[in-house]
């Protein structure tokens, strides 16, 4: 592998719309700050860059909804989150925001050079704009049905539901978040990236030089570069955001997704005069840790952007995770349904590593993962405590015990003490393989067998009984388990640093090199170690359970709140209603649409022929279970291709409180085809 002279790595910029949870932590904060604090142990010239992204229609929508300014909603979170991500631990080397003045300066001049170099295409294109507001639409103040997956409530740049990026003139039925009405079609002038332009140079540099990327990433990539690459907008119609610098481009703001990777660049800046050393040299490492919601925009859109500047390198890795679930359901801040780390920090006080260690332990690198308090009390209890705590306490009070605290000689050794000492440098051998090839589940499942090594040494050598007879023995043994503690103190550094710093301070030692953590010599005999405290504490079932109450108490609101119908919409005439053929029908025939999760292929005798429907229902129905049903269904809904298939009308859903789609079907059977009216 390449060798690097230095790293730059960068976490993805949060939204400053709302606090920062577990599924952020787990996906992106957590295994970025492991890998940095790994590489500094190495002593690695690394930086590590974060910050606020603070533009884009996420952030004038949450100012909307509360009733204050866009600025005040970023002030807010900035704030919270950065003192957050301080007091947790996560060791930025900057952490910035978007709306500060290098960060808006980097922007545009990222922006002119692309525009005078002729690399964007000028185009006068039709968006949605909501009369009654006078406003056009971008990206998520449009929803509609989303065209791939059928599912409604897709947004007007992405489909959270299947993860598709839209334009919001693909949405089916789009609605205005403003006023719930239909928007109309308006000119407007934006500018584009000609991602097709660049799909020759993608396809070599994705498909050929990065198959060493993980098999998600590389994945998603792959799907999008096989689909074919359109132009893509760079600049959106909205009051928020970093003005296109572009003589008459008055009310036109750069697209968030083209300012914020942007935003690393601004930061770097921001952290030292030396930031071209990292940005442009070739022998630097640039690795984004991001979401798997990300990816398109770090692996596509920001290198072909870094491309056309020209002056930049380019990632050498984007180790995207996936999601983390909550208690068996996705996490979402408008429902509440998160851990927020602010809250985490207030309840859990000086508990920092205990939850890095659980959220690193079940990180969802391959595929989405639940995230309960079960599995939380489960790891600190069973783990952090019976293992890593257990020997660390026996290993310290035997020593005060029998030695008054003085790191006694090592004697004569034996073959089991030999083999153990052997394990040291061949486990560490495995931590390093892990990291550095970012399986960071992995590399902490190896560091936990270092302290296993320890407790086993110890169960196996009992020297609690060989105390009674050789006295000489126990020294040998316990100067062995003090050599295992003082090197896990530096192996477990970058996952627990907390209790690495509690573990160098119980053994009054400061910290010993990643090149000698698998040496038997680094605490000399005669050397005083401190009184120990316990490393950890029991989690007790009551703290689980008041934790389990407090999301029990948010499910119950989220549903009393859901009972409260939508508002209606605003009236239609007779004649718009009398336009839809809706008909009762008999479900023939049902299957799974293959590679989809919520499609279903349904045939339907509709008392008029036998059509193909498809329905974004599979999460709620089993194919077999629903032949032979009768549904109401629009039969004159325009055609529509869904996954390859033409779908001829839609059937008729009830969507309850819950989220759950119920079928709107007639109370007793009637003729196939009668009118619904
Ligand atoms: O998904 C998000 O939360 C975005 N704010 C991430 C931006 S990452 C980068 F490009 F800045
Ligand atoms: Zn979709």
């Amino acid at each position: 592998m390449k060798e690097y002279k230095r790293y730059l790595i960068t976490a993805a910029l949060p939204y400053a719309n709302g606090p920062v949870h577990i599924g952020h932590l787990a996906g992106v904060y957590v295994p970025a700050d492991i890998y940095v604090r790994y590489l500094r142990l190495r002593g690695r010239d690394v930086v590590f860059v974060c910050g606020s992204d603070e533009h884009g229609v996420p952030i004038t929508i949450k100012a909307r909804k509360e009733g204050i300014s866009p600025q005040d909603v970023v002030d807010r979170y900035h704030s919270i989150n950065k003192k957050a991500f301080n007091d947790f631990g996560i060791s930025f080397d900057i952490y910035s925001r978007t709306s500060s003045k290098t960060h808006y300066q980097t922007a545009s001049d990222f922006f002119k050079t692309l525009y005078d170099r002729g690399e964007f295409i000028e185009k006068t294109t039709k968006q949605y704009f909501d009369t009654g507001a006078q406003q056009f639409l971008a990206d998520r103040y449009i929803t509609g049905t989303c065209p791939k997956c059928g599912k409604e409530g897709a947004y007007g740049d992405q489909c959270e539901a299947c993860g598709t990026s839209l334009n919001a003139t693909d949405l089916i039925n789009p609605k205005s978040m403003l006023s719930g009405g239909t928007p109309e079609l308006r000119d407007t002038l934006h500018w584009f990236l000609p991602l097709d332009k660049y799909e020759p140079w993608l396809k070599e540099w994705i498909l050929e030089q990065n198959q060493h990327w993980k098999v998600n990433v590389y994945g998603q990539c792959k799907s999008w570069i096989d689909a074919g690459l359109q132009p893509r907008a760079v600049s959106r119609d909205l009051d928020w955001g970093i003005p296109v610098p572009v003589e008459g481009a008055g009310g036109k703001v750069l697209y968030v997704w083209f300012d914020a990777p942007i935003g690393y660049i601004s930061a770097t800046k921001e952290l030292t005069p030396d930031w071209e050393k990292y940005w442009k040299s070739a022998d630097t490492r640039l690795v984004h840790f991001i979401g798997k919601d990300n990816i398109v925009f770090h692996c596509i859109i920001f290198p072909s952007m870094l491309k056309a500047e020209g002056s930049f390198i380019l990632p050498e890795n984007v180790p995207a995770n996936e999601f983390l679930n909550l208690e068996g359901d996705k996490i979402s801040t408008s429902r509440n349904w998160a851990v927020w780390l602010h809250e985490y920090l207030e309840e859990f006080p000086a508990k920092q590593d205990v939850l890095r260690y659980a959220l690193c332990a079940n990180a969802p690198e391959t595929k989405d993962n639940d995230f309960t308090w079960k599995d939380f009390q489960a790891r600190n209890n069973n783990e952090l405590v019976a293992i890593l705590g257990n020997f660390v306490n026996r290993t310290l009070v035997l020593t005060q015990k029998y030695f008054g605290g003085i790191v006694p000689e090592c004697g004569l050794l034996a073959q089991f003490d030999k083999d153990t000492l052997a394990e040291m440098p061949r486990i560490k051998e495995q931590v390093e393989t892990s990291i550095e090839n970012f399986r960071l589940r992995e590399a902490l499942k190896y560091v936990m067998d270092f302290a296993r090594l320890g407790n086993k040494y110890l169960a196996d050598t009992e020297p609690w009984k060989v105390i009674k007879t050789d006295e000489e023995r126990v020294k040998t043994i316990l100067n062995i388990s003090i050599q295992i503690t003082a090197n896990l103190s530096t192996i477990i550094e970058a996952f627990l640093p907390d209790t690495a710093n509690k573990l160098r301070s119980f053994l009054n030692i400061s910290a010993i090199s990643w090149e000698n953590c698998d040496k038997s010599s680094n605490v000399l005999p005669g050397h005083l170690v401190n009184q120990p405290e316990l490393l950890f504490e029991k989690i007790e079932d009551s703290q689980v359970e008041f934790q389990v109450a407090k999301l029990q108490k948010t499910k119950t609101e989220n549903q009393a709140r859901n009972t409260i119908a939508e508002p209606q919409k605003p009236n239609i005439s007779f004649d718009d209603f009398s336009k839809m053929d809706i008909r009762t029908g008999t479900i023939l025939e049902a299957e799974k649409v293959a590679k989809t999760k919520k499609l279903l292929k349904l045939t339907i005798d509709t008392g008029i022929d036998k059509r193909t429907v498809v329905s974004g229902i599979a999460e709620y129905f089993e194919p077999e279970s629903i032949v032979g049903r009768q549904v109401c269904i629009l039969v004159n809904l325009e055609p529509r291709e869904l996954k390859g298939i033409t779908s001829q009308g839609m059937i008729l859903m009830a969507e309850d409180s819950d989220g759950t789609l119920k079928f709107v079907s007639p109370a007793t059977n009637v003729s196939n085809g009668s009118m619904v009216k």
